[in-house]
């Protein structure tokens, strides 16, 4: 950059033709919805034109107009491609806020329908009580504490304060038969989880506090602190629960279903829906790089990248029936969606970092995905888990 921003402003400004500065001003105002100070404005004039950008033409002294001169409008047009650039770039170079990206999946055509597949055979219903196991920021929680919401007089439900008083207490009658409560966390004091409430879980306290945060005005939701494989809750309590993309991150997806049967009552349901990383399909003429790239993932990136499936038999060896099983395919025609969730050019220089694609491949690789007809697929399957009555 060779300017400034008040510079390129005012060179802007007068792309279309001379003006004198007062006019100048009432421009960049309406541009950039805010005028400079006069300080400002003169100072970048006078720089603009000791540098030969600008030049003035007749004119009684501050009404003088002033014009771009030819090295100006060249000047004007390099920073209006290098800005161009940057806002047609197709790949995002730098990885999203963990929080802003479950965001954008969540928003997306793709989240939503996968979303709203796994919110209708969770088969809610006023009263039961419902776990988000691994519920990141609080996407799903309002939705859940909507479909459980017990209605009527002295009901509880609806708008409150935020700490959700009286969702879980204990102790409750049984036997605890799993390994005790997540030392160093709150959720130790746990054992039940009263009617018509949610109870988000999440490993990570940056994403419990995002939670609390967002359900805050929502007195049937808590949010606590802890592990998915070791719930503070005993014995066939819950009602229903689901994972949503969260068993590709464990250690053990066993140790998280055995749990999640533990807790559940006789005809309780598990809903999870997890991505088989396996099934990622984007074209390329040479399909030796589409499969190495999709071996990366499933190899390097995702600790349990083809858990999607595998969870029908999972939750068999836990103990569940298996009444269904969904596949959700997203297809994206459009590469800029596709790097959103995909996070394709990250994902190719990681690739090559670990020796599964070559620099010419990669290049080859990324140019025909930016600049030829795109098409990827990724299959996340949707499997319904009961606990036999
Ligand atoms: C891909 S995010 C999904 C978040 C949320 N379910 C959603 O759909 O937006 C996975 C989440 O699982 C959490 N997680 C990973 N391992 C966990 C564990 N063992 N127990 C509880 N949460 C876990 C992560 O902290 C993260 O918030």
């Amino acid at each position: 950059m060779r300017t400034n921003d008040a510079q390129i402003l005012v060179l802007c400004t007068l792309a279309d033709g001379p003006l004198h500065g007062y006019a100048i001003n009432t421009a960049i105002e309406r541009l950039s919805g805010r005028s400079l100070g006069a300080g400002s404005l003169y100072g970048a004039l006078s720089r603009l034109e000791a540098k030969g950008f600008v030049e003035p033409l007749e004119g009684p002294g501050r009404r003088r107009p002033v014009r771009l001169t030819e090295e100006g409008r060249a000047v004007l047009e390099r920073e209006a491609h290098a800005m161009a650039r940057v806002t047609e770039r197709v790949f995002e170079t730098a990885a999203p806020d963990p929080v802003a990206y479950l965001d954008r999946v969540a928003g997306s055509g793709t989240g939503r329908h996968y979303k709203s597949v796994m919110l209708e055979l969770l088969g809610l219903a006023s009263g039961l009580s419902v776990l988000d196991l691994g519920c990141g920021p609080g996407t799903d929680l309002a939705a859940l504490a909507e479909g459980v919401a017990v209605t009527g007089p002295g009901s509880g439900s609806g708008p409150g304060p935020g700490s959700g008083p009286g969702l879980v207490s204990g102790p409750v009658s049984g036997t605890r038969t799993a390994p005790g409560p997540v030392s160093g966390t709150e959720a130790g004091a746990r054992e039940t989880i009263a009617p018509g409430t949610v109870l988000g879980i999440d490993a990570d306290e940056e994403m419990v506090t995002r939670a609390r945060e967002r359900t805050a005005g929502l007195g049937t939701v808590e949010v606590l602190h802890g592990d998915a494989g070791m719930l503070p809750l005993g014995d066939a309590t819950a009602d229903r629960a689901r994972t949503d993309r969260v068993l590709q991150h464990v250690e053990d997806p066993g140790t998280v279903l055995a749990e999640a049967r533990r807790v559940l009552r006789p005809g309780g349901r598990l809903v999870m829906g997890e991505p088989d990383w396996d099934s990622l399909a984007i074209d390329h003429p040479d399909l030796e790089i589409s499969r190495a790239y999709t071996r990366h993932i499933t190899d390097r990136i995702v600790r349990n990248g083809v858990v999607g499936r595998q969870l029908a038999r999972l939750a068999a060896d836990a103990g569940f029936l298996v009444p269904d099983v969904v596949p959700v395919t997203s297809l994206f025609r459009d590469v800029r969606a596709a790097d959103e969730i995909l996070g394709l050019h990250r994902g190719t220089e990681r690739a090559v970092a670990a020796g599964y694609l070559t620099e010419g491949a990669a290049r080859s690789w990324l140019d025909h995905l930016e600049n030829g007809d795109f098409l990827a697929a990724v299959t996340l399957y949707v499997v319904v888990a009961e606990v036999p009555r």
